[in-house]
């Protein structure tokens, strides 16, 4: 069996034969690097039928609704497993031994601080800036504080500085939301879990002993879990490009915070608390959905439909299970929005425009909701993304650095005006 194809080009007799890549799992991939050198390119805006690079972290079958990291399920990673050993499995492709494990958790614990002069950045912002706004400063300053893993050709660097992001997230997190209620910052308590300590830093007073609720803790781990990696996205491949010009690792997770902040990716969990808001009960359901399917109007279903998967989002079922133990927890008013999901959900699950569409909820639909129920507030939801994606991000920029690479330079369909000569300003119509 031939694992070539034929491209026929015009003006040639014979055909160019390409070969064609087999991965473990998923569709075969033409490799079509040979056409540069005759001098032809193939255009895909939107990169919908180009595999950018080879991966062996994530893998994901859209049409089944399958996501694994390593080969584990993401079900059964969120629902037995903990953040920092997805972690280490992201970063290290297997699941860590007890000894493995509390060597990386204590490693991830004794570089939770930030430096010290960090805090002064905060203050050169309004207290109203948007925290996504606030990260992306933030972040990218870290490389101006650890020039001691700035050198990307050197392996420890480049690993001391994965630490550094994933354990100093959740503190710069903290930190965004405390300067906009003009709260102290919390130092991180090094014998709390990830997610434990990051809610003490979110919701702790430096003027009481707050214990964080386990059950909520562990919701809270669980979100991060869902967001840890989702192979080659949009704000992934962001830090994927940045690399490869050499950029070190902060500025390049600094370029993959940029682009999860749009509404079309991390973005979607604040736009579908804002929308369920706007929606404000179920008799206004019907109205949404109308809009959601008129050519006309720009309104999307905030929560709905995904570029690969074409089958109920695997991480949305976890979502949807977990918001019930959260709001089982805590019982109150978030149950309305919950009600008012499910209703959205159950209808737009049966209407042929959907359905046509393959438009399923995905991560975010519900995730949202989790998270207001912990009492965070909207503009801090793709913060929180930000930081549970930290680490794919950084398996990704670090499998990339650990390989061979070239800088990202894709080429272009030119549609512009040909050569013409420059017109003097008197000469201009
Ligand atoms: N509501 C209504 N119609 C939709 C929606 C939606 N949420 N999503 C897609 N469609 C329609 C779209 O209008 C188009 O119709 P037509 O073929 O008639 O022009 C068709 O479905 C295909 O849409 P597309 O925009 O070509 O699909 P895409 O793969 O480029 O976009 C998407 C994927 C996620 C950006 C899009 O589905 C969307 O905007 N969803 C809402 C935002 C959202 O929930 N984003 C979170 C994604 S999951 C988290 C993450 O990965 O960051």
């Amino acid at each position: 069996m031939s694992d070539k194809v034929k491209l026929h080009l015009p003006g040639s007799t014979e055909p160019l034969e390409l070969d064609l890549l087999k991965g473990t799992a998923g569709q075969d991939v033409i490799n079509v690097q040979p056409l540069a050198a005759k001098n032809i390119f193939t255009f895909d805006p939107g990169f919908v039928s180009t595999a950018s690079c080879e991966s062996k972290i994530t893998y994901i079958d859209g049409e089944q609704g399958i996501l694994l990291h390593r080969g584990y399920p993401i079900d059964q990673l969120a629902n037995n497993s903990t953040y920092l050993e997805v972690c280490y499995l992201l970063m290290n492709g297997e699941l860590p031994n007890k000894a493995q494990s509390a060597e990386f958790d204590a490693t991830i614990n004794n570089h939770t601080m930030v430096h010290e002069q960090i805090r002064n950045f905060f203050n050169g912002f309004p207290r109203n800036a948007h925290p996504m706004a606030v990260m992306c400063g933030v972040v990218g300053a870290l490389s101006a504080f650890y020039h001691d893993s700035l050198d990307i050709k050197n392996p420890e660097h480049r690993e001391i500085a994965a630490f550094r992001l994933i354990a100093k997230m959740p503190t710069l997190a903290a930190m965004c939301y405390k300067y906009s209620i003009g709260q102290p910052f919390m130092y991180p308590q090094n014998n709390l879990g990830y997610s434990e300590n990051f809610l003490h830093m979110m919701f702790g007073v430096p003027c009481e002993n707050r214990e964080v609720n386990p059950i909520l803790a562990k919701a809270m781990d669980k979100i991060l879990i869902l967001h840890a990696d989702h192979e080659q996205n949009a704000s992934t491949s962001t830090v994927r490009l940045a690399g490869s010009s050499g950029a070190n690792p902060f500025a390049c997770i600094a370029a993959g915070i940029t682009a999860l902040w749009g509404p079309a990716h991390g973005g979607a969990n604040e736009a579908v608390l804002n929308m369920l808001n706007e929606m404000g009960n179920v008799k206004n359901v019907d109205k949404f959905i109308a809009r959601a399917k008129d050519k006309d109007d720009k309104f999307r279903l905030m929560g709905f439909g995904h570029r690969v998967y074409k089958n109920f989002d695997p991480r949305a079922s976890v979502m949807r299970e977990t918001c019930h133990e959260v709001l089982k927890e805590l019982g109150g008013s978030q149950d309305e929005l919950f009600e008012l999901a499910l209703k959205l959900e159950d209808i737009a699950r049966s209407d042929e425009y959907f359905i046509e569409k393959k438009l399923y909820p995905n991560v975010d639909f519900y995730s949202g909701i989790i998270l207001k129920a912990l009492g965070i507030p909207v503009s801090m939801f793709t913060v929180i993304f930000a930081m549970a994606r930290t680490v794919g991000w950084i398996s990704h920029w670090l499998e990339m650095m650990n390989g061979s690479y070239r800088i990202g330079r894709p080429r272009q369909l030119y549609t512009g005006e040909t050569h013409r000569d420059y017109v003097p300003m008197d000469k201009r119509k």
